[in-house]
């Protein structure tokens, strides 16, 4: 067998037209969805991931600024910015950009953002809102993947899940959103003995480890849905991700690349959770 492609590129491109369709309706009404995006210090990473949220925007007809601040940025400036943009009409989203400098503490940066324009969906009142199934915004990563399964009509009622890794940002609400569609649901991490007793049980696998190449195929049960999160570098400094994709497609029925799969979806969805929240604002 040889997995089919869940393509991201094609995935994206195909919601981003409803994203600037929703996005032009907000404007014509007076209500241009906002996004604002805060950098602080110089990580490279971070800068091309800031830049192509931005340009993203812009493509969709969003309005969005990004802020870039020095990493000798206190915190108390920082809390005071998210204040302001808590209180700005124009903005819908705020979105600050992990990692921090080591001398702010991220977590209270994520609670003082309004959880009303908290788009990337890591404030405890979404993740609250989530565990318990009332409506909030879903982490920008997890809901892509979900989008990812509905385009390929994997309904994961009744069928197990096995996801690998428990991040806040992506293993856990990945495994609440999962189970919240009815999956049975297995969460594995570092400390999981014989991981591939797992992973071959599994209908769906969703690896956001950080490992390279670490699920291979033998790990896979033939026909499984594969979803690769992960984001590495190979020895030839290649992005690679944490699926063995060459061996996996072999086994997988589908199975998502690196780059092109889950990456463009989270931006995806980070522009629709911003359009949520114009909506939401606009009434
Ligand atoms: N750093 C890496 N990914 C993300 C993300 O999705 N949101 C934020 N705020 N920071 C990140």
């Amino acid at each position: 067998m040889t997995a089919k492609l869940i393509d991201g590129n094609a995935l994206s491109k195909h919601i981003r037209i409803e994203i600037a369709q929703r996005a032009a309706v907000l404007a014509s009404r007076g209500h241009t969805p906002g996004l604002a995006v805060i950098l602080v210090g110089e990580n490279a990473a971070s800068q091309v991931y800031v830049r192509n949220k931005v340009k993203a925007c812009h493509e969709s007809g969003l309005h969005s600024v990004l802020e870039h601040y020095p990493a000798t940025m206190t915190e108390a400036e920082l809390l005071e910015r998210v204040e302001v943009l808590n209180h700005d009409p124009a903005i819908h989203g705020i979105l600050v950009q992990l990692p921090l400098p080591p001398h702010i503490d991220g977590h209270r940066v994520i609670e003082t953002i309004s959880p009303k324009k908290d788009v990337d969906g890591f404030h405890m009142a979404s993740a609250g809102a989530l565990m318990v199934g009332q409506p909030a915004f879903k982490p920008c990563t997890p809901y892509g993947c979900m989008k990812m399964l509905e385009w390929i009509d994997c309904n994961p009622k009744g069928k197990h899940a096995v996801v690998i890794g428990r991040s806040n940002i992506v293993g856990k609400p990945m495994a609440m959103l999962l189970l919240q569609a009815h999956a049975t649901v297995t969460i594995c991490h570092s400390a999981t003995p014989d991981l591939a007793h797992h992973t071959r049980q599994a209908d769906i696998v969703v690896a956001a480890v950080g490992k390279r190449k670490m699920l291979t195929a033998d790990m896979v049960k033939p026909g499984a849905v594969v979803i690769d999160v992960g984001m590495n570098r190979d020895d030839h400094g290649k992005l690679c991700g944490d699926v063995d994709y060459d061996g996996v497609r072999k086994v997988a029925g589908w199975i998502t690349p690196v780059p092109g799969g889950v990456g463009p979806m989270t931006i995806t969805m980070l522009l629709m959770n911003t359009i949520e929240s114009a909506e939401h604002g606009a009434g």
